[in-house]
């Protein structure tokens, strides 16, 4: 069965300490059964956080917030699979729609990251979703079919345990304007009718989706209510160890 699922992205937030701090923060709470929990501070710190989770026996899963799909070599400013998997980092954010519109981030570049984690033994967690454009003129659904298939609909079947989808409306992040539960319902509803006809019902069964776009405590339950919402990629609201701990007790 698929796996509840609540990621927080942190960004560019939190320095070294700030994130040692937050770690702490977040080892002290109580985590519910069955809700797998991950967090992904920036780079320099992953391995502090790692290395906090680990000494303390925690679950939380420490995740990257990007990588390159080269083994190695000559790409300044890169970080490889190999280099974060030796600091014991598994799962990795890509297509955030910040990589893709501030950086630039092309498709085929996301696809083959993609392609390169999930084939090296990692989870990608893979982000889409429609621009305000685009949904202003109803064209959300098909935008959203074509972000999956240039992403992650030439993989094997057999590469889908290590996948996670994130459904986030570009227009829902960091703008406080939630999608309404309806709306979240139907795109996941509609995402995994996409899975399950491009692959098989089981793989669309067993795929997590979750939700990322101004999640906050008070939207939270509603939102993970939805029969196809199995958790939420949270941004600003991960940022503080109660507002984060509020959402991962939603469910
Ligand atoms: P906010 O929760 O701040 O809207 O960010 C969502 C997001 O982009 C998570 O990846």
């Amino acid at each position: 069965m698929r796996k509840k699922i609540v990621a927080g992205n942190w960004k560019m937030n939190k320095d070294f300490y700030q994130t040692q701090s937050l770690i702490k923060d977040l080892i002290k709470h109580k985590m519910p059964e069955g809700v797998t929990v991950m967090v992904s501070p920036p780079l320099t710190n992953l391995q502090a956080a790692c290395k906090l989770v680990k000494d303390s026996n925690s679950n939380i899963i420490i995740a990257a917030q990007n990588m390159y799909y080269k083994g190695e070599g000559a790409y300044t400013g890169e970080v490889s699979m190999s280099m974060l998997k030796s600091i014991g980092v598994d799962h990795v954010i890509l297509g955030h729609s910040e990589r893709r519109s501030i950086f630039k981030e092309p498709r085929h570049l996301i696809e083959d990251k993609v392609a390169a984690a999930v084939n090296n033994e990692m989870t990608a967690i893979f982000c889409f979703g429609e621009s305000l454009s685009s949904r202003k003129i109803g064209n959300e659904f098909r935008v959203v079919r074509n972000q999956l298939k240039e992403g992650v609909f030439r993989l094997f079947g057999s590469a889908w345990d290590r996948i996670i989808l994130a459904y986030e409306p570009v227009w829902a992040i960091g703008t406080g304007e939630t999608a309404t539960p309806d709306q979240v319902q139907k795109m996941h509803f509609y995402i995994r009718k996409q899975v399950a006809k491009r692959y098989s019902q089981k793989i669309a069964d067993n795929v997590s989706i979750l939700y990322g776009g101004s999640v906050k405590p008070n939207n939270a339950k509603e939102i993970f209510n939805q029969p196809d919402v199995d958790g939420g990629l949270i941004g600003g609201a991960a940022l503080n160890a109660n507002d984060f701990m509020a959402i991962v007790n939603a469910f």
